[in-house]
């Protein structure tokens, strides 16, 4: 599925290119399908995708951010956020990516998972039980250690105090607003952890957000824990939420709890 994926990312950044900063990115053009405003720049980065699915003729299910369900009655289903970071590309700050993932159900159910950097091309890919990719080199977590540890944590007005407690405990802290492409950056051994703790359980994470990065994670070694230290599992269901913490060395998994 590697080169379908590749072809749906790549039409996307081909949609978007022009677009990054442009006030016509940020006009308002409807709502997602839970319901959180949809601007110009995710209706374009979604035809894009939308057309090069039909291209090619999958046949699979698609349950994306921005549109309602499609049911092509097959097995398994494209779990799609067409721009992850809307709010990076709308004010023109290059970090913002695409999610793809394939599967069944729910995220233990992902087989295959994309993630693409829309500004630079690089490309995250894994197949489950076949490891993780950046751009076709295997990509491993790093072990941690305080002296040379950084995070990255969610900040801002819906972040629990939680966040900020974790954030005391690394000598670099980072939040770049892009949860697919941070995980990705802790699957390649860049950063220990992605934190994302939310007061207010309509602003933590969906499914379309975290199918493949996880997926991803996981083949490189990391994991994924919900609030409570257990394996994180999620329908697919778009409007279901969670909290969550991403990390390279699962002895971090303590900071969950
Ligand atoms: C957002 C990003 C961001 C996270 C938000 C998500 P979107 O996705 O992943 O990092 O903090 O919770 O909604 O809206 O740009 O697809
Ligand atoms: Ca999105």
């Amino acid at each position: 599925m590697k080169k379908e994926l590749t072809e749906i990312a790549s039409s996307v950044r081909e949609a978007v290119a022009s677009i990054s900063g442009s006030p016509k990115a940020g006009e308002v053009v409807g709502k997602g399908v839970d319901g959180a405003p949809s601007y110009n720049a995710d209706a374009v980065a979604e035809q894009a995708a939308k057309r090069k699915i039909d291209e090619l003729g999958l046949g699979l299910n698609i349950l994306s951010e921005e549109s309602p369900y499609v049911d092509n009655k097959s097995g398994q289903t494209i779990v799609l956020d067409p721009l992850d970071g809307s709010h990076n590309l709308i004010r023109g700050i290059p970090f913002y990516s695409v999610s793809i993932a394939i599967g069944s159900r729910s995220l233990s159910g992902v087989q295959y998972g994309l993630v693409m950097n829309l500004v630079t091309g690089d490309t995250f890919y894994a197949e489950k039980g076949k490891g993780a990719f950046r751009n076709d080199e295997l990509i491993h977590v790093k072990k941690f250690s305080e002296k040379d540890s950084l995070f990255f944590v969610y900040m801002g007005a819906n972040a629990s105090n939680n966040a900020y407690d974790i954030s005391r405990k690394s000598g670099m802290v980072r939040s770049l607003g892009s949860a697919a492409l941070e995980m990705c950056q802790v699957a390649m051994g860049k950063a220990d952890l992605f934190y994302l703790r939310s007061v207010d359980n309509a602003h933590a994470l969906r499914i379309v957000d975290i199918a493949a990065s996880t997926l991803i994670l996981r083949e490189a070694g990391g994991e994924v824990f919900d609030m409570t230290g257990n394996l994180l599992d999620m329908n697919f269901d778009i409007n279901d939420r969670k909290s969550l913490i991403a990390v390279g060395d699962k002895s971090l998994r303590r900071l969950a709890l």
